[in-house]
């Protein structure tokens, strides 16, 4: 049986490496084991302040980006998610699911709270929610996340099993794929923090459409310690997160790594990270320009792929309502 996949990643910035290594490659990679159904998460965006000018424009981009990256929009679905209304409908199902405690343990709500602390909106609350509501519309097999995620999927999977015990083979239950190497890129300004495209501070992220000089000086800056040895140490974040980005730019493992750049000092070694990364992203650079030259090109995937995804969900959702005890229209 053929496998689905199904990701999301919310247009609240410019894809960083840290999407692409930790998520947004693994999409195109695994999709190859069955079918992708790829999703710009524009209703997630939302649960904090947008500017609406920058947002959809960044919806367009980030939809571009995914495609550069590799995913083929011939093989696979990649659209809005609010062109498919299914996802708020069976959201709101699954919150009537959800507990209020469990919820209140999440700790990425717990840090946006704080980080926004005048929009603590019941949005922000409920989004893992929705993001349970994306996978499981699809009887989703496999989700390919960076490891921020996996709280969130974990939730998923308990709703489903929960509403399993109530509703028998209501949902199937999704696994998790978390790559091995680079789950987590860490910030290059504070690398006890993870890498984050909604960052105030554009030093501490490469996104991936960056030029190859402003990688370089991101590279060249980044923060790692005074030890003046490379090493994947314990205690050395901004060193080890610079030998698994090197690592996963070019395939090359950790340890032969480590081995390549032994007796030499730090200004070469960041020099080849910036190089491994401006090798790894430019054709997926030029790709995202040619896509971004062509806006007709781009409609047609998300307006294709969203009345594919929606005659899916729709079918899911038909699904739910009757089990759980709606009249059908
Ligand atoms: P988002 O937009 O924050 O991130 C998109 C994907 O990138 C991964 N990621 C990282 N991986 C490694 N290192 C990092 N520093 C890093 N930062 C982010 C994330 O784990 C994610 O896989 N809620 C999700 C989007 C979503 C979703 C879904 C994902 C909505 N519905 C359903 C899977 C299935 C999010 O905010 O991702």
């Amino acid at each position: 049986m053929e496998k689905t996949i199904f990701s999301g990643i919310q247009p609240s910035g410019i894809i960083t490496l840290g999407n692409y290594i930790g998520a947004v490659r693994n999409w195109s990679r695994i999709s190859e084991q069955g079918k992708g159904i790829f999703s710009v998460v524009d209703l997630h965006a939302i649960t904090v302040r947008q500017d609406p000018k920058e947002l959809r424009e960044r919806i367009l981009s980030t939809l571009a980006m995914v495609i550069a990256s590799g995913v083929d929009p011939e093989k696979n679905l990649i659209f809005i998610q609010s062109h498919v209304s299914a996802h708020c409908e069976l959201s709101w199902i699954l919150n009537c699911y959800t507990m209020f405690g469990e919820l209140s343990r999440m700790t990425q709500f717990k840090d946006k709270a704080q980080r926004y602390a005048d929009n603590i909106n019941a949005g922000l609350f409920t989004y893992p929610v929705l993001m349970a509501a994306d996978i499981l519309l699809y009887d989703t097999d496999l989700v390919p996340v960076g490891v921020d995620q996996k709280q969130h999927l974990e939730l998923a999977r308990d709703i489903a099993t929960r509403m399993n015990g109530i509703f028998p083979k209501l949902f199937k239950v999704p696994e998790g794929y978390i790559p091995s190497v680079g789950a987590k890129v860490m910030s290059l300004t504070q690398p006890e923090k993870k890498m984050s495209k909604s960052d105030p501070n554009p030093k501490s992220y490469i996104s991936i459409i960056d030029e190859p000089d402003q990688i370089m000086k991101k590279c060249r800056s980044a923060v790692t310690d005074s030890e003046n040895r490379i090493a994947y140490e314990e205690g050395r974040p901004g060193m080890n997160n610079l030998l698994t980005i090197y690592s996963a730019m070019t395939g090359e493992t950790i340890e032969a790594a480590v081995a390549r750049f032994e007796g030499q000092g730090y200004g070469a070694f960041k020099t080849a990270v910036a190089e491994a990364i401006i090798a790894g992203l430019s054709p997926l650079q030029q790709e995202y320009r040619r896509l971004m030259a062509d806006p007709g090109y781009l409609r047609s995937v998300y307006t294709r792929s969203a009345e594919e995804a929606g005659a899916i969900a729709a079918k899911t959702l038909a699904r739910v309502h009757e089990q759980i005890g709606f009249v059908g229209r």
